[in-house]
């Protein structure tokens, strides 16, 4: 005899309205990104020259919100990332952070920490003087041949709140360096914020912008029939 637990089950146990429901989940990355191959070529074109131990022009991502940003630069992280070798004699980090995640992006000192964690390093949650955490984080970065390229997604929340100094101070670090070098890769949804304006400024003269334009209706119903995630209407 069926129970309560056996009707409100069994509705789970046949899925009949989506056909793979992991993609409408934050993190899911499309296998194919239809409509992106222009921006991802100039992407990987700007950031190919990392494979050879290069430090990458800095590069600026902009565009509306939902215009896929944030998958195509990830898509070429991941793509890199399959490509490092091992026996190169550098190592090569590409670090992603989203500086929009609360508790991260209201202080240069927690996106510090969070930057030396992500690197393998510790810091208290608070405590220390900022210039101590930078010095810090130029001590780790510093103590083996690496290349390391800092994807801040949504940059535009923390010059918001902290100020673009921020971006400037963390350019500026590759004269500190010895051993390694940085360079620092933005995603905003807002062209024309504080960050274009540091942008244009002389630390970042060789910055190249990649532009996403808002899809038109017609290109954002054809990429949603190809994710298929949707068995009936
Ligand atoms: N060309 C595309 N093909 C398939 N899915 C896409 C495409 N562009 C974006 N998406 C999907 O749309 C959603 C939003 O994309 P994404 O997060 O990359 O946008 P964004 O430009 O970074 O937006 P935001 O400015 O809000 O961060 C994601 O679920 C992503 O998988
Ligand atoms: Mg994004």
């Amino acid at each position: 005899m069926k129970n309560n637990f056996d009707n409100i089950f069994e509705n789970f146990e046949e899925n009949n309205i989506f056909k793979n429901k992991a993609v409408l989940q934050s993190k899911y990355q499309p296998e194919e990104i239809p409509y992106r191959d222009e921006q991802i070529k100039q992407i990987a074109l700007i950031l190919g020259p990392t494979l050879r131990g290069e430090k990458p022009s800095n590069l600026f991502l902009y565009g509306k919100t939902g215009t896929g940003k944030t998958i195509s630069i990830q898509k070429v992280k991941d793509e890199l990332i399959k490509r490092t070798n091992p026996n190169s004699g550098f190592s090569l980090r590409l670090e992603y952070l989203n500086c929009k995640l609360k508790k991260i992006a209201d202080t240069e000192y927690r996106i510090l920490a969070e930057l030396i964690s992500k690197l393998g390093g510790e810091v208290p949650a608070t405590g220390l003087p900022t210039q101590a955490v930078y010095d810090r984080f130029v001590n780790l970065i510093d103590k083996e041949r690496q290349l390391i390229v800092l994807i801040l997604d949504e940059v535009d929340q923390t010059v918001k709140k902290i100020s673009s100094d921020f971006l400037y101070n963390l350019t500026r670090l590759n004269s500190e360096l010895s051993k390694s070098q940085i360079s620092i890769e933005c995603c905003s949804a807002r062209g024309n914020c504080k960050v274009c304006c540091f942008c244009s400024k002389r630390t970042w003269r060789r910055e190249k912008g990649v532009g996403f334009v808002k899809s038109c209706r017609r290109t954002f119903r054809k990429r949603w029939e190809q994710k298929d995630f949707i068995k009936t209407y």
